[in-house]
């Protein structure tokens, strides 16, 4: 009713005297197309024809600042974070609901309120808050909040809130790598790239770590990513823009608000409200962009993470053929060569991050690249990360010192301290800078060492490291930021997928590269084709574990991020001396293996940071013959996964493992679930064995009993809505084909299943 009257109510002004209060009568203005936007009288509304898209919580403050400068102490990408309030304005006036010129539209013109700001302490400030429908992407509401200082105030206003209305039974998930939690309703989550800490809360290790006002082990919040979009149980989805890329944190504690806090006094952003889930990540993509196809050589088997030179990888590339395990590539992120760091007990391996080959490790390099391949049809992927370390000590040798020369060239973030480079310390001997992706000469120089020395090699693409460690500090210079490496940091890791993206398309290797990253942002998932959840811990842990693998995976997936896989085997070994270490099992290794190959869209392992202590997938024929087995299962998957890939990811950014919550939004308990089952696309539902020393799994089948779950080893079918254990040896982590799936695609899992029923496998 209300829509008919406003399609011909074009403009409406409406100015109040009293700055304290609202207009006193409701005012309309019609958006593009069906939307239009209203204030009425305790609240402003979107609504899309009869659908209230979004609106702000009756009778509350939506807009608000504050004075004071958030405080992100911590060296080497470990920041702790402080926000700090001064005079927080505590209530607002609205003054006008108008419309007005704008670009980028069909009509031309965007709906805009005006109001103040009140109760700011000293100052006071206005704002401006701007809602358009882009000619681009009619489905959704873009908006800009501009917050004005008004002259006088002793402390200048320095960040926003924005606050607008969910309800209790709105749950909520996205903002990027999230490890902790299932729904994210009733947190409130910091969104700042960081090195997400070792431990992050699994204890004892966590507590060890942080000692001594060390923030190593992080917590809950810490993740490598700066992804600012979430979607929610109501098919609502939410992003800021990609080029708002200051520190936010949103808050979701209150039942009826959501209210994010923006460390500037302007944001831009959009939301939608879809008919589900999956029009809502279908909506955030199409702002956000879609990841980039895989290429199809990842389905072909593991990469085998392996270190130690070429005799060793061309040994393990035999074995590995001789107890039957496909073989897609080797990952040699050593290549570089290595160096050891004093640790506990023993000295671990660092690599020099100079991207040359090690004379000593690959003397061959290109020759030994081509060898694996024209022999074995095996692909080499090597490493580069975001740093130039200085080699001048390196025992070897080396061709070029590119740190030398980026020192020299100003190529790196600079310290206006020092009047140099701003030196990053990954430990004893392990000096580097930061290379400054906004100097143009920084770009063409490092691009040319990429083509040559990197891909020069004929190489099938790296792991893109790193991305999270600009630092904030006032005496931080960017190139072309002068005095904003605040916004450069959280910008920093789509700069770094950007820019590997375009020496991919450079080079025409579109449907060879694949190219690997941790760090990400709001809009990075248009220039990754993979990403990688970062560095776990070599345990069963939930917040730092293998768990934890599966819950970021699915906060991931609903930030945009399709494509996903983990370090098989996880990463982080730590010795200590408080009578307490972190190694890998031969179980750890085993079950990681399984989880990747049904639920991964890549699958790739890693010896860990200290091999020597850790089981390895080449350690012996039991744990290659397991290792072997779990990369069957993943090609046995290939046929259905690709088919997902291309008919759901590609085009409506869907992720590949979904959470239950996206099939059955409204089943209390599917909104609960983080990591302890999954969906691999729409047709196989997953509960892996996370957990040492068990045999069987207990897992709840979301839906009704209309829902059919077909336990594969058993063929039992189970109806949905209840809690049920099934038997879960070595080898068999429970898979189900949902609802009497008969897919062709499908035929080659089935087949393994029938197959390898019988196949023995051990961790001893
Ligand atoms: C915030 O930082 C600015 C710039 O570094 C400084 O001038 C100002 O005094 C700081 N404000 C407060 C309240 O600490
Ligand atoms: C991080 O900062 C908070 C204060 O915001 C403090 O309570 C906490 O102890 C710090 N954590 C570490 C490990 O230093
Ligand atoms: C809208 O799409 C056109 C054509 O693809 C493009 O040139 C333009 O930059 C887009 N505008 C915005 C605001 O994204
Ligand atoms: C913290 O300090 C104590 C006492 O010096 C030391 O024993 C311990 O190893 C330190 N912990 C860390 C993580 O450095
Ligand atoms: C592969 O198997 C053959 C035959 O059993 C054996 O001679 C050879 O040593 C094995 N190679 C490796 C690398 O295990
Ligand atoms: C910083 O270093 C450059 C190059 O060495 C020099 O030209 C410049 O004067 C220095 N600036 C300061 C403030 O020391
Ligand atoms: C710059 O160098 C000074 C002195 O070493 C150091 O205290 C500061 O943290 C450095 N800042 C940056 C951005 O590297
Ligand atoms: C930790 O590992 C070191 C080196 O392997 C070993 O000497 C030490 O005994 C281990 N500590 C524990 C508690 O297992
Ligand atoms: C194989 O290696 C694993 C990991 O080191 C070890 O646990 C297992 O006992 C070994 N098995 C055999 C048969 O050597
Ligand atoms: C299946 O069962 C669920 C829960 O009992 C119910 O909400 C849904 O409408 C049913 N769907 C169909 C297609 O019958
Ligand atoms: C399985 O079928 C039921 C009944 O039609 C439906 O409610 C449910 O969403 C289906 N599950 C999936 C994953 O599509
Ligand atoms: C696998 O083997 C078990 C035990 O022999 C048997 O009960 C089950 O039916 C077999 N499953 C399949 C799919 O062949």
């Amino acid at each position: 009713m209300m829509l008919k009257l406003l399609q011909c109510s074009l403009l409406t002004l409406l100015y109040t005297q009293d700055s304290a209060a609202s207009p006193e009568q409701s005012s309309s203005v019609a958006l593009d197309g069906e939307y239009t936007l209203s204030w009425l009288q305790d609240s402003l509304v979107i609504t899309e024809g009869d659908t209230t898209v979004w609106s702000t919580v009756p009778g509350k403050p939506f807009i608000g600042a504050s004075a004071g400068n958030d405080s992100f102490p911590g060296s080497n990408g470990a920041f702790n974070i402080t926000q700090v309030d001064i005079d927080r304005c505590t209530d607002q006036s609205i003054s006008s609901v108008q419309s007005v010129p704008w670009d980028g539209t069909v009509t031309g013109s965007a709906g805009q309120v005006k109001g103040q700001l009140l109760s700011c302490g000293t100052g006071s400030a206005e704002f401006e808050l701007t809602f358009w429908i882009s000619a681009n992407l009619t489905d959704q509401v873009a908006f800009y909040l501009n917050i004005i200082q008004q002259s006088g105030s002793a402390t200048p206003l320095k960040k926003l809130y924005f606050s607008f209305a969910s309800t209790a039974n709105e749950d909520i998930y996205g903002l990027g790598a999230q490890a902790s939690f299932a729904s994210l309703k009733s947190q409130s989550i910091p969104v700042f790239s960081r090195e997400q800490g070792v431990g992050r809360g699994d204890q004892p290790i966590t507590g060890i770590l942080n000692q001594n006002g060390s923030f190593a082990g992080g917590d809950k919040f810490t993740t490598y990513t700066a992804v600012a979009s979430y979607i929610t149980t109501e098919g609502r989805m939410f992003s800021l823009s990609e080029k708002s890329t200051g520190y936010v944190n949103f808050d979701f504690t209150e039942p009826d608000t959501v209210t994010f806090r923006y460390d500037s006094l302007s944001v831009d952003g959009a939301f939608a409200k879809a008919g589900d889930m999956f029009g809502a990540v279908e909506r955030l993509t199409a702002l956000t962009g879609r990841m980039p196809q895989l290429p199809k050589w990842v389905d072909n088997g593991a990469i085998l993470g392996i270190q130690g030179g070429q005799s060793k990888v061309e040994e393990i590339v035999l074995h590995g053929l001789n107890v039957s395990c496909p073989i897609a590539g080797v990952w040699l992120q050593d290549w570089v060569g290595t160096h050891s760091q004093a640790g506990p007990y023993i000295n671990v391996s660092r690599l020099w991050w100079n991207w040359e080959n090690d004379q000593q490790l690959y003397p061959a390099w290109p020759a030994f690249v081509q060898g694996l391949r024209d022999q074995y049809n095996v692909r080499t992927l090597s490493y580069v990360n975001t740093f130039l370390a200085n080699v001048s000590t390196k025992p070897d040798g080396f061709e070029r010192n590119l740190y030398a020369q980026a020192d020299k060239a100003a190529y790196f973030v600079q310290n206006t301290t020092t009047n140099s480079t701003a030196i990053i310390s990954s430990g004893p001997g392990l000096d580097a800078g930061i290379i400054d992706l906004t100097n143009p000469g920084l770009r063409s120089w490092f691009s040319q060492v990429l083509k040559e020395q990197v891909w020069g090699a004929n190489i099938s693409g790296y792991m893109s490291d790193f991305g999270e460690y600009t630092p904030v500090t006032s005496d931080t210079r960017l190139y072309d930021l002068v005095s904003d490496a605040f916004f450069a940091h959280d910008e920093y890791p789509l700069l770094w997928a950007q820019y590997q993206r375009q020496t991919i398309e450079e080079l025409g290797l579109e449907n060879e590269a694949l190219v690997f990253h941790r760090s990400a942002a709001t809009g990075a998932n248009q220039y990754m084709n993979l990403f990688w959840v970062g560095d776990q811990n070599l345990d069963w842990g939930v917040n730092d574990g293998i768990k934890s693998v599966v819950t970021i995976m699915l906060h991931m997936g609903l930030s945009g991020y399709a494509h996903q896989h983990s370090d098989v085997g996880g990463y982080t070994d730590t010795l200590t001396y408080s009578n307490y270490n972190v190694t890998r099992s031969a179980e750890l290794l085993g079950r990681w293996g399984e989880l990747a190959a049904v639920s991964s869209s890549v699958f790739r392992s890693h010896e860990g940071n200290i091999p020597s202590v850790n089981a390895q997938f080449y350690s012996n024929d039991t744990t290659y013959q397991y290792y072997a087995y779990n990369a069957r299962m993943f090609v046995a998957l290939a046929p259905y996964r690709r088919l997902i890939l291309e008919t759901e990811c590609a085009t409506k950014g869907w992720p590949l493992l979904r959470p239950p919550v996206m099939y059955h939004p409204q089943d209390l308990k599917a909104r609960q679930i983080s990591y302890q089952s999954f969906y691999l696309g729409p047709d196989v539902y997953v509960a892996p064995v996370l957990d040492a020393g068990v045999q069987a799994v207990s897992v709840y089948l979301p839906g009704g009993s209309n829902s059919t779950f077909e336990h594969v080893w058993t063929g039992q079918v189970y109806e949905g809505g209840q809690d049920i254990t099934v038997s879960a040896p070595y080898g068999k982590p429970a898979v189900f084909l949902v609802n009497g799936t008969q897919r062709a695609e499908l035929k080659s899992f089935t087949n393994f299943v029938h197959l390898e029923n019988g196949t023995k496998l051990s961790i001893a």
